[in-house]
C-alpha cells in the first residue's frame, strides 16, 4: 500500500473591512504615522467592529471560502481545529462553534493555544492525524479578534495587532514529493512574563481589581520579545533546513509570522534568503497572531507552484516557536 502523506489542498481567509490606520492612532495616542511604519512596517489593520461578532465569525468566514472553492461537503470533514488566543468564550471552543456554523456535523473540534505559533503547532498535529491513516480531511483555522484584548491607550501594543482569520484544508496524498515534509516545534516557559494577558484565567479570574488594573489586556515587553523572536525563528529554520539538506537557493518562499517587519528582515538576513522570496503582508493586517501565516498563504496562493519549497516560521507568546517545511502540492 502507498504511504499516506498530508498536504494542503486549499486556503481561505477573511479580514474585516473596517481598517484602523496609522493616521487614526495619531488622534488616539502619542505617536506618529511615520514611527509606526518605520518601527513595525504596519500601515493599517482590520478591526471587527460588530459588537455581536467575535473570532469564531472570522474563522467561519475563512472556512466557508474553502468549502465554496472546493465545493466541499462539510459532512466529509473529519476535524476542525482552531488556533486562537482570542476565542469567543473560554469554553466552548471556537472550533466547536465554527464546525457547527459550517455544518461539519461529523467532525470533532477543539481549540489550540500556542499564541503566534498556533498555526504551525496545528499544522504538525494535523499532519500526524492524516498520516496516521485515521482521518482524511481536516480544517485548520487561525482566527483572532485581537482588538478584544488590546488597551487602545497603550501605545506600545495597540498599534501592533489586527483582527483576521485564515484556514487551510489538509488532506491525504500519496505524492511522495509534494506534501508537508518536516517540522521542528519548540517552547520555553521563560517567556511567560514577557508576553501575556494576566487576568481572566484561573489564577486571576475577572474581578473589579483586574479590570481596574487593566489586566485583561495584552502586556508585552517588546524589546526582549524582539530579540528572542529573531534568534529563535532564524535558528529553528536553519536547523530544519540543515537536517533536510536545504540551502537558501532551494527555498521558493519564506513564510514568516508577521509581528514586525524588522524581525522578518533580520530573520531572512540570518537565513541568507533574499527579501523577494519573503512573504510580507504586515502592512495590511498588522499582527493577527495565529492567522498571520495562513493569511500569507492565502494572499500568495495564486503565485505558488506545485513543488515550491516553503519554510513557514513563527515565534510567539509562551514562548513558542517553530518552523515547517512544506513542498507545495498544487497550482491554482
Ligand atoms: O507576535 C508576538 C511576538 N511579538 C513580537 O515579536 C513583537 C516584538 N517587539 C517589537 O516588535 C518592538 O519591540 C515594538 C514595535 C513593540 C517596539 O519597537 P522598538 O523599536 O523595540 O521600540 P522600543 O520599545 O525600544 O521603544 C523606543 C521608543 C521608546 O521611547 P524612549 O523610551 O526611547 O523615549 C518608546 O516609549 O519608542 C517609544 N514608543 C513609541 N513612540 C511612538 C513606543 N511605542 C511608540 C509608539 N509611538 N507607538
Amino acid at each position: 500500500m502507498d504511504k499516506i502523506y498530508a498536504t494542503i489542498t486549499a486556503v481561505g481567509s477573511f479580514v474585516p473591512e473596517t481598517k484602523l490606520t496609522n493616521k487614526d492612532f495619531e488622534s488616539m495616542i502619542e505617536t506618529t504615522e511615520e514611527w509606526i511604519l518605520t518601527r513595525t512596517g504596519i500601515q493599517e489593520r482590520g478591526i471587527l467592529k460588530d459588537k455581536d461578532k467575535a473570532s469564531s465569525y472570522l474563522g467561519t468566514k475563512a472556512c466557508e471560502k474553502i468549502i465554496q472553492t472546493k465545493n466541499l461537503d462539510p459532512k466529509t470533514i473529519d476535524a476542525v481545529i482552531c488556533a486562537t488566543v482570542t476565542p469567543d468564550f473560554v469554553f466552548p471552543a471556537n472550533a466547536n462553534l465554527i464546525a457547527y456554523n459550517i455544518g461539519a456535523t461529523n467532525a470533532f473540534s477543539f481549540d489550540l493555544n500556542a499564541a503566534c505559533s498556533g498555526f504551525l503547532y496545528g499544522l504538525t498535529m494535523c499532519t500526524s492525524f492524516i498520516e496516521s491513516g485515521r482521518f482524511k480531511k481536516i480544517l485548520l483555522v487561525g482566527a483572532e479578534k485581537m482588538s478584544s484584548i488590546i488597551n487602545y491607550a497603550d501605545r506600545t501594543t495597540s498599534i501592533l495587532f489586527g483582527d483576521g482569520a485564515a484556514a487551510v484544508l489538509i488532506e491525504r496524498t500519496t505524492d511522495s514529493e509534494c506534501h508537508i515534509k518536516d517540522s521542528i516545534l519548540k517552547s520555553d516557559g521563560i517567556g511567560a512574563d514577557f508576553l501575556k494577558m494576566k487576568a481572566g484565567g484561573s489564577m486571576f479570574p475577572a474581578s473589579k481589581e483586574t479590570v481596574e488594573q487593566k489586566e485583561h489586556y495584552i502586556f508585552q515587553e517588546g524589546q526582549s520579545v524582539f530579540k528572542y523572536a529573531v534568534k529563535c525563528m532564524a535558528d529553528v529554520s536553519a536547523e530544519l533546513m540543515a537536517r533536510n539538506h536545504l540551502i537558501g537557493d532551494d527555498i521558493a518562499w519564506l513564510v514568516p509570522h508577521q509581528a514586525n517587519k524588522r524581525i522578518i528582515e533580520a530573520t531572512a538576513n540570518r537565513m541568507a534568503i533574499s527579501m523577494d522570496k519573503v512573504m510580507i503582508n504586515i502592512q495590511k493586517y498588522g499582527n493577527t497572531t495565529s492567522a498571520t501565516i495562513p493569511l500569507c498563504l492565502a494572499d500568495w496562493e495564486k503565485q505558488l507552484k506545485k513543488g515550491d519549497n516553503l519554510i513557514l516560521a513563527a515565534f510567539g507568546g509562551g514562548f513558542t516557536w517553530g518552523a515547517t517545511w512544506v513542498k507545495w502540492g498544487y497550482n491554482s
